[in-house]
Order: C-alpha cells, then sequence, then structure tokens
C-alpha cells in the first residue's frame, strides 16, 4: 500500500517526532492538535529538529525547508478525508484514545490504516470502538522518535496480516527497524525493562549495593546507562505508574519494589523536579559520564521502604545480574507465550534501550543451564520476581544451547528486518 497523505494526531513530543520522520520520507503530513497554540508549538518543534540537521550538514537549507514544507498544521479533522494513514499520539488515556479513534473512523477514507502509539493501553479495545478493526495497529515509537530505530509494531486480536505488513513495511521505508510483538501488557521493550528496574530498587533498599555500584556493575555489562540514571531520566512518576500496571495485570513476579512509591510521594521524580536518585540541575539533560551527586534524601527514603517492607529469606551477596536476570526470565516468558521471535527480542532491546549486546545472546553465552541456577538461587532468597520460567526448564533438560535450536521459541513467521 503506498502512503503519499499521512496524519498525526497530537503535536507533543511523540507527535512532532513521528510528524518528522514522515515528512522527510516524502509524506504530506497534517499534524493536528486541539489549540493553535500546541500545533504550533509541535511545527517550532520540527522547525527546530531540521535546522539541527542543517547546523550538522545532513541536510542543506533548501532540502530542510522543502521537508519541512510537507507538514502542515489544523486544528480540525477536515483534512482527514483524504488521509492513507494515521498515526496517534495524543493523550495516554483510554477513553480519549477511544473517542479520537471513533473520529477518526467515521472522517478517515475505509481504506485508511489507523495507528496508534500508545505505550501500553489496548489495541484490541481501541479497535472496538471503530468499524475497522482490521485497520488497527499499534506503533510503538521510542523517544526521541526521529532518532531512535524501533518501533514495535503491535496487531490487536482482529488486525489484519496486510495492515501488519503494511506497517513493518513502512517502518523500514521510514529507516527504522520494526519488531511485530503480539499485544500484552507492556508490550516487549517496557515488559522486559520493568522488572530490571524495579529489581534495582529491591537491590538498593535490601542494602545489597549503593546506587553507585548498581549502575556502575550494569553498564559493565552492556546497557547504556545505570537503571537508576534511567529512573531520573524517564521520571520516578512515570515509572511508578508503569510499575503499577504491570503488575495488576501479570501479578506477584512484578511487585512494585516499596522505594519507588515513596520517592513518588516525596516529590523525587528525577530531572525534570531537579532531584531523583541523583541531584540534578532541574531540566538538564542526564549524561551517563557526568559526575553524579546521590540526592541527600534518598538514605532516609531508603531506610523507611526497607522498614516497610519483609526482609529476604537470605541476603546474596550482589551481583550485576541480580538485576539483568528477571530482564532474561521476562524474554522467556514472552517467547513461551508467542508474543515475540527469539531473534526479534535482540533487536528490540539493542535498537530500543541502547543494550550494546542482545539480551538472548548474553543469555546464551552465559548458558541457560547457569541462568536457570541462578534463578533458582535468587527465587528462594527472594521470592516470585525470580521464578523461572518453565521454557527456560524445558531448554535446560532438552540440553538447548541457543534459542535458534528451539522450535517454540521461533514458530512465528519472521517478518522483522534485521
Ligand atoms: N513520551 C514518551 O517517551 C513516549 C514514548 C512512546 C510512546 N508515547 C505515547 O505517545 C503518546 C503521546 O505522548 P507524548 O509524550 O507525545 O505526550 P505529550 O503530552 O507531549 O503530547 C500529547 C499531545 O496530544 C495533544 N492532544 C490531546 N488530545 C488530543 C486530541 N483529541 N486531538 C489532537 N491532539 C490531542 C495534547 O494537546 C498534546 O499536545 C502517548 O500515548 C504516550 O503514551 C510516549
Amino acid at each position: 500500500m503506498k502512503i503519499q497523505r499521512a496524519a498525526v494526531v497530537g503535536a507533543g513530543t511523540m507527535g512532532s517526532g513521528i510528524a518528522q520522520v514522515l515528512s522527510q520520507s516524502g509524506i504530506e503530513v497534517i499534524l493536528k492538535d486541539v489549540s493553535p497554540e500546541f500545533v504550533q508549538s509541535g511545527l517550532d518543534k520540527i522547525k527546530a529538529m531540521y535546522a539541527s540537521r542543517v547546523k550538522k550538514e545532513v541536510l542543506t537549507e533548501k532540502e530542510a525547508e522543502f521537508l519541512f514544507s510537507h507538514i502542515k498544521g489544523t486544528t480540525s479533522y477536515d483534512d482527514f478525508k483524504q488521509v492513507d494513514l494515521v498515526i496517534e499520539a495524543a493523550l495516554e488515556q483510554i477513553e480519549a484514545k477511544k473517542e479520537i479513534f471513533g473520529q477518526l473512523d467515521k472522517i478517515c477514507p475505509p481504506q485508511a490504516i489507523l495507528a496508534t502509539n500508545t505505550s501500553a493501553l489496548s489495541i484490541s479495545e481501541i479497535a472496538a470502538h471503530t468499524k475497522r478493526p482490521d485497520k488497527i495497529v499499534g506503533m510503538h515509537f521510542f523517544n526521541p522518535a526521529q532518532t531512535m530505530k524501533l518501533v514495535e509494531v503491535i496487531p490487536g486480536l482482529n488486525t489484519s496480516q496486510e495492515t501488519v505488513e503494511t506497517a513493518l513495511e513502512l517502518c523500514r521505508n521510514w529507516k527504522k527497524t520494526p519488531v511485530r510483538v503480539d499485544e500484552c501488557p507492556g508490550f516487549l521493550v517496557n515488559r522486559l525493562l520493568f522488572p530490571y528496574l524495579n529489581e534495582a530498587l529491591y537491590a538498593l533498599q535490601d542494602g545489597a549495593a549503593s546506587i553507585f555500584q548498581i549502575d556502575e556493575q550494569v553498564v559493565k555489562l552492556g546497557m547504556p546507562m545505570g537503571p537508576f540514571a534511567l529512573f531520573d531520566m524517564t521520571g520516578i512518576d512515570v515509572c511508578a505508574h508503569v510499575n503499577q500496571f504491570l503488575y495488576r495485570e501479570y501479578g506477584p513476579r512484578f511487585e512494585p519494589a516499596k522505594l519507588i512509591e515513596l520517592m513518588s510521594e516525596a516529590g523525587c521524580y528525577g530531572q525534570k523536579k531537579g532531584a531523583g536518585f541523583y541531584l540534578h540541575l532541574k531540566g538538564a539533560p542526564v549524561k551517563s559520564d557526568s559526575p553524579k551527586q546521590e540526592n541527600p534524601e534518598l538514605a532516609k527514603l531508603v531506610a523507611n521502604a526497607a522498614k516497610a517492607s519483609a526482609k529476604p529469606e537470605k541476603s546474596l551477596p550482589f551481583d550485576a545480574y541480580r538485576v539483568i536476570l528477571p530482564m532474561f526470565n521476562e524474554a522467556i516468558y514472552a517467547l513461551q507465550e508467542h508474543v515475540v521471535e527469539s531473534c526479534d527480542v535482540d533487536v528490540a532491546m539493542q535498537y530500543g534501550c541502547g543494550m550494546s549486546k542482545g539480551l538472548l545472546t548474553l543469555a546464551e553465552e552465559k548458558g541457560f543451564a547457569w541462568i536457570l541456577n541462578q534463578l533458582d538461587t535468587y527465587h528462594a532468597a527472594y521470592g516470585e520476581r525470580f521464578r523461572p520460567a518453565w521454557l527456560l526448564r524445558k531448554l535446560v533438560r532438552a540440553g538447548m544451547h541457543d534459542f535458534s535450536q528451539c522450535k517454540q521459541a521461533s514458530k512465528k513467521e519472521k517478518v522483522a528486518v534485521r
């Protein structure tokens, strides 16, 4: 399907980045928001992004002007009558998305694909509010959308194979790396990332290691930054919300550490508030190499979190694998549910999280038997967060050493780009 005209709903952080991505590939884009000020602010952001490309000599001024001229701002749906594709990047609230998709369904041509950039909401639920569930798909871009390569393409229960193929093909045309993920809470990247972030909190509140030790050791294993630097960058309030959501959906292995609740209550949200786990210049970007200072409030919050939480059965000496293991384990849970193919896990974690090495490649190097043994040991000490996925036990019993040997982990047709 050839996409000539597209629309983006929401001109905020993600919508403006997505509109730029589309305009760069020569697509005419309508950028819609609720007020002329929001539309203008989105257009200004895109203009600034193009200006920085000119400054870096990636584009000439003329080229940037030409590409920018592909985007037209609006506050109405009038111009949506001729679009081939809509990507919605408005509020992360199901009622707002249902209302938007209901309107889009009425106005857009019947063949148009309607995609949502939701981080977590149900694609099937959004689709149920339209008369074209076969044409509704999740296209989850990562922030900043104009530079991050990964897009999770998420079919809902009734999304057609044709829509999925078109979404994957479009991403490739936009020089993105798409990964197909079946609908599940957190999709793939957030589903894997949050057990890791959560375990870092537990390690800290158990007194196993300091934020500096945990961050430093995890970076040595190939993460682009440590979990506490990432918490501060993303916003601890946002992380607390996602953690709770995943806990409700998946149960005990996602039980949030008490510390995140106390951090949120204390208003220690991270970089945007000037203090999270570390102290920051308010609003200044977190740089991985800048010297860091621990938030002086943290020790008290950690002590209170420890007091309010059950003591672990046993305390094991800290090893950075303690926080990486829940991520391995969750990847294997996702494979046993056929949410994703094994080869796509590495692609997603490298392009979506900046891991220097694929997560499953790392697991294969350590060996499945070693991982199972570690998970069993941590499970005995720290409980349900470490209960091994049964597929892992099967892999070990079958004497397998890599995921490509396992049909169960790669049942689906391969659709992702490599
Ligand atoms: N920020 C991220 O890191 C990130 C990453 C991936 C996905 N997402 C998802 O992308 C979506 C947008 O997030 P964001 O960070 O860009 O939010 P944002 O708050 O920066 O922007 C949202 C914009 O949508 C506008 N809007 C609200 N209702 C609208 C409507 N009915 N019609 C048109 N515009 C409307 C708002 O005025 C605002 O300008 C959310 O669903 C979010 O979960 C965010």
